[in-house]
C-alpha cells in the first residue's frame, strides 16, 4: 500500500511531467489526464470524448487502438499519428490499466515526439532517392530482377544497349528474354558456383544478349544475387557493350602479327641477302664452266643431256637467288606517281599472252580518275605480278580473275582488291602464307617467296596486304597503299 505522502508525490510527478499522460475508459471517454495534457490542449479534457478531444472526430476513430488494446490486452506502439489536434507526427504508447478482475478497465496513453525516427525517414528517403539516380545515370546498363525473372530495375543505359524502352523493360521483360538461348539460365549457374568472382556474384563476363530488334549484341557483366537475409531476393546485373573493345582487341591482334611478319622479314631479308651473294658467285661458275665444255667438246649424247640439266637446274637456282636477292633489296626505290589501273593493265597485258592464262576470264573492275600513287613502277609490276600468277596457279589455268580498284571513303586510301575462283586458301595456313619459303606447290613450282616480296613491297610503300576466302570460295587478296605514297619515302630514298 501507498501511503498519502507517496501518493502525493507520485500525482506532483505525473503533472510535472512534460508529455501528455491520459487515460481513457472503455467507452471512449477521458477520466484522467496529467496537468502537461490539459495545458497542450489549453481546457480540462477530463469527461471528454477521446476521438472528439483528441482527434477532431464526431465518433470512434475506424482503427481504434484502444478497442484493439481492450481485446488483445497488450500495450502498443502507434506512430506516425498527425490529426487536427496533433499538427506535428507523435508517436503515442497505449498501455492497458487491468481492473481487480483483470479485464482491461482503461488505456493510458503516453505521447512522446520522434525526431528520431523522423529524421531517419527523411534521412532514408533522401538516401533512396540518391541511389535511384545513381542507378539511372550509371553509364553501364543496371537491371535488376525478382526471383522469377521479372525486371523491376531497368535504367537508360540498360534501354539503350538492349534497344527496349525503360517503360518496355520494367513493364513486358523478362530477364530470361534478353539472353541468347540458355544465357540467363548458364548465369544463374555460375553465380550459384565458385567459378567467377566467388559465391553469388559473377566478374566481368562476357555474354551474348538479343537486342529487341534480334540482333546479338556482345556485353561484359558484372552480376550479384541480392539476399535478405538468407533468402535470395533478387539478381543485378550490370554490363556494358563490348563490340568497340573486340573491335579493338582484334585490331590490336592484327597489329601485332604484322609486327611479328615485320620482325621476320627483316631477319630474314638479312640473311638471305649474304646467303644469296654467296650462292650467286659458285652458281655463275658452275653455269659457265658447263657452258664452256659443252661448246668446246664432243659429247656423247647422254654426258651432253647430262650437262644440259645441269645448266637448266643451275639457271633455277639463280632465279630464285634473283628473288631472294629482290626480297632482300637493298637498292634505291625509285618514288615516283604513278597511274596504279594503267600498272594493273601493263601487267595484265604481259601476263594473259601466257598459256596459264588462256582459259581464264579476266574482270576489270577499275574506279575512274584515281589520284597518282607514289610508288617505285618495278617493285609494284613485280608485286601485281605475284599475286595474278598465284591466282591464275590455284584456279589451274581455268576460272575467273577479277580485279578492282578503289579510293576508301575517307579518299587516304587506294584498295586493290585481286579475286579469283580457285579452292580458296585453306583456313589452316592462312597464318603462313607470308612467310619466306612456304609454299605449297611441288618441288621447282613453287619457291614460297611470292607473297613474303609482295608483303615486303608493301611494307615499303607504307600499305597492307590481306587475304581470305570468299564464302562462295576463291581467294581474295586486298592491297591497301595511302595516297601520301611510303612515309619518309622520297625520290631516290633507299627503304629497301
Ligand atoms: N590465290 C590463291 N589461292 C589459293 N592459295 C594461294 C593463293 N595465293 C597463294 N596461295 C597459297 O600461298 C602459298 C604461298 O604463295 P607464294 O608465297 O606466292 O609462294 P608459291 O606461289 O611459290 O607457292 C602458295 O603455295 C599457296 O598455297
Ligand atoms: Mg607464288
Amino acid at each position: 500500500m501507498r501511503s498519502d505522502v507517496e501518493k502525493e508525490y507520485l500525482l506532483k510527478a505525473v503533472d510535472s511531467f512534460t508529455r501528455q499522460i491520459i487515460v481513457v475508459s472503455r467507452n471512449y471517454k477521458i477520466i484522467a489526464a496529467n496537468q502537461f495534457a490539459k495545458e497542450q490542449f489549453g481546457m480540462d479534457i477530463v469527461g471528454e470524448a477521446c476521438f472528439k478531444t483528441l482527434w477532431g472526430c464526431d465518433a470512434p476513430c475506424d482503427e481504434c487502438p484502444i478497442a484493439e488494446i481492450i481485446r488483445t490486452q497488450e500495450p502498443a506502439l502507434v506512430h506516425k499519428t498527425s490529426s487536427l489536434v496533433y499538427k506535428r507526427t507523435y508517436c503515442h504508447y497505449f498501455y492497458p490499466l487491468f481492473s481487480d478482475e483483470g479485464t482491461v478497465d482503461a488505456v493510458v496513453m503516453l505521447d512522446f515526439d520522434v525526431p528520431f525516427l523522423e529524421g531517419l525517414e527523411e534521412k532514408l528517403q533522401r538516401f533512396n532517392s540518391f541511389l535511384r539516380n545513381l542507378i539511372l545515370s550509371s553509364v553501364d546498363g543496371v537491371i535488376a530482377a525478382d526471383t522469377k525473372g521479372k525486371v523491376f530495375i531497368f535504367n537508360d543505359a540498360a534501354s539503350e544497349i538492349s534497344g527496349y524502352t525503360v517503360y518496355e523493360g520494367l513493364n513486358h521483360l523478362m530477364i530470361q528474354d534478353i539472353y541468347v538461348g540458355d544465357g540467363a539460365w548458364e548465369i544463374m549457374r555460375k553465380l550459384r558456383s565458385d567459378e567467377q568472382g566467388g559465391k553469388g556474384k559473377l566478374k566481368s563476363y562476357q555474354v551474348d544478349i538479343v537486342r529487341k530488334n534480334g540482333e546479338k549484341l556482345p556485353i561484359s557483366l558484372n552480376a550479384a544475387i541480392v539476399y535478405e537475409g538468407e533468402k535470395e531476393v533478387a539478381t543485378i546485373g550490370f554490363f556494358h557493350d563490348l563490340r568497340d573493345e573486340i573491335k579493338m582487341r582484334e585490331k590490336l591482334e592484327r597489329t601485332q602479327l604484322q609486327l611479328l611478319q615485320a620482325n621476320k622479314m627483316a631477319s630474314l631479308g638479312k640473311l638471305s641477302a649474304g646467303v644469296a651473294h654467296q650462292l650467286n658467285n659458285p652458281l655463275g661458275s658452275i653455269t659457265l664452266f658447263t657452258k664452256l665444255v659443252l661448246e668446246e667438246h664432243e659429247l656423247q649424247e647422254e654426258v651432253q643431256e647430262d650437262l644440259e640439266r645441269i645448266l637448266k637446274d643451275a639457271q633455277r637456282c639463280r632465279d630464285t637467288v634473283k628473288e631472294l636477292l629482290e626480297f632482300a633489296r637493298q637498292t634505291r626505290y625509285q618514288i615516283k606517281p604513278h597511274d596504279i589501273n594503267q600498272a594493273l593493265s601493263r601487267t595484265l597485258f604481259l601476263l594473259d599472252k601466257q598459256t596459264l592464262f588462256h582459259n581464264i576470264e579476266i574482270e576489270k573492275n577499275f574506279a575512274e580518275e584515281l589520284p597518282l600513287i607514289p610508288g617505285d613502277i618495278q617493285q609494284l609490276n613485280h608485286l601485281f605480278m605475284n599475286l595474278i600468277i598465284n591466282a591464275a596457279q590455284a584456279m589451274e589455268g581455268n576460272g575467273k580473275l577479277s580485279i578492282k580498284t578503289e579510293l576508301s571513303s575517307d579518299r587516304q586510301k587506294l584498295a586493290i582488291v585481286i579475286s579469283d575462283t580457285g579452292p580458296g586458301i585453306p583456313e589452316d595456313i592462312l597464318p603462313q602464307i607470308f612467310d619466306p619459303f612456304f609454299t605449297t606447290k611441288e618441288e621447282g613450282e613453287g619457291t614460297g617467296l611470292g607473297l613474303s616480296l609482295a608483303y615486303s613491297i608493301v611494307k615499303n610503300h607504307s600499305g597492307t596486304i590481306e587475304a581470305r576466302n570468299k564464302a562462295e570460295g576463291g581467294a581474295v587478296f586486298t592491297i591497301e597503299l595511302p595516297l601520301s605514297g611510303p612515309k619518309n619515302g622520297e625520290d631516290d630514298t633507299k627503304i629497301g
